[in-house]
């Protein structure tokens, strides 16, 4: 072998001695590509080094060139192999960071829980669903209603002072559009389309321009309930309602009917319990009288069942509308209604239903 050719094979091995060793001292992916550039790059030093090939005898070339190649082949062995071992060892410094400690606390995530007027709501409609009632879809009756379901359909002639008991809010929607003062629109907008027998309940919200206290609030919740029947008595009304309170209270409370006035029943009553917090004695929450108002109730008028086209020689009905709210404030002892509102936290946090 001619000395050039020796001297071009000794450059080889030196520069492979070289790449060797530079990427061994090679500490980032970035410092391993910059020293493939300068090795086996275009304009590389074994480009350069190849150029001496043509200078050399015409019998030698295909041994150092095939020299040449393998260099370069070991040079990019050398690369490919510190890559895979700079990413393991980032890998591995990335895992031991990473450490997880199954010991720790998990974060707390607060449970939500039933607001306490759905949770008397869904009580009471419990209590009736045991009676064979079901409850009505809260959007087949809807809030914001038409004079006609709100007061007319219910026996409320045009003008006529009852409409005042409850004072409305009317909108700007059209002359005759309201926000439902009553959830007795439930009883027309049901007899509309299903025939006898019926028994239901309509949960919902009822609005009325009052002046906001302890007691009263310019929106409120009602549950409607409806019966119609063959032979359907007032004392069947009495018997059920009896059976609602003591179901609800827990235990027989006394009850008295009171002889009161809707448009849309006949004979009406409204029903009082003895006040659940002193007894009968008379105390701030029963204004002193030792009862609680806490529906009103009656048989459906004749006029309003011959509205919807029933035949009210056969048919006979009974229907109750009791307050929510003011039932929740006996069962849980809340003196101020406006407690159910202010989404107090603290507040909602002491009703956790029966689950
Ligand atoms: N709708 C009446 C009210 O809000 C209550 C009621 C309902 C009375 C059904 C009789 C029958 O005062």
């Amino acid at each position: 072998m001619s000395p050039v050719s020796h001297d071009l094979k000794e450059q080889l091995s030196s520069l492979q001695h070289e790449a060797e060793e530079a990427l061994a001292k090679a500490l980032s992916l970035k410092e391993v590509e910059d020293l493939r550039i300068d090795f086996l790059g275009r304009k590389g030093r074994l480009t350069t080094i190849k150029r001496g090939v043509k200078d050399i005898a015409e019998s030698e070339r295909p041994l150092v060139g095939a020299f040449a190649n393998e260099v370069s082949d070991a040079i990019e062995a050398l690369i490919q192999k510190r890559l895979s071992s700079l990413k393991h060892e980032a890998l591995e410094a990335q895992i031991s960071q990473e450490t997880l400690d199954v010991t720790m606390p998990g974060t707390f995530l607060p449970m939500g829980q039933l607001h306490p007027l759905t949770l008397v709501t869904e009580e009471i409609v419990n209590i009736f669903q045991g009676m064979g009632f079901s409850a009505i879809d809260d959007n087949v009756c809807p809030e914001v209603e038409t004079e006609y379901y709100n007061f007319e359909a219910l026996n409320f002639p045009p003008d006529h002072p009852a409409r005042d008991m409850q004072d409305t809010f009317y909108t700007n929607v059209a002359s005759n559009v309201l926000l439902r003062s009553q959830t007795s629109n439930a009883q027309i907008r049901y007899m509309e389309c299903h025939q006898p027998p019926l028994r239901v309940v309509a949960p919902g919200r009822v609005y009325r321009n009052e002046e906001v206290s302890s007691r009263k609030g310019v929106m409120f919740h009602q549950i409607e309930g409806l019966l119609v029947d063959e032979k359907t008595t007032f004392s069947d009304l009495k018997g059920i309602l009896h059976e609602f309170v003591r179901l609800f209270f827990g235990k027989e409370r006394p009850t008295r009917f009171r002889n009161s006035f809707f448009p849309f029943t006949e004979p009406s009553a409204e029903v009082d319990v003895q006040c659940i917090l002193c007894n009968g004695a008379g105390c701030r929450t029963c204004g002193h009288h030792g009862w609680l108002e806490i529906l009103g109730a009656g048989m459906v008028d004749p006029n309003v069942l011959k509205g919807v086209g029933l035949d009210t020689d056969r048919y006979t009905g009974f229907a109750f509308g009791m307050g929510i709210e003011r039932l929740a404030m006996l069962q849980y002892s809340i003196r101020d209604l406006r407690m159910f509102y202010t989404n107090d936290a603290r507040f909602l946090r002491q009703f956790r239903g029966t689950d």
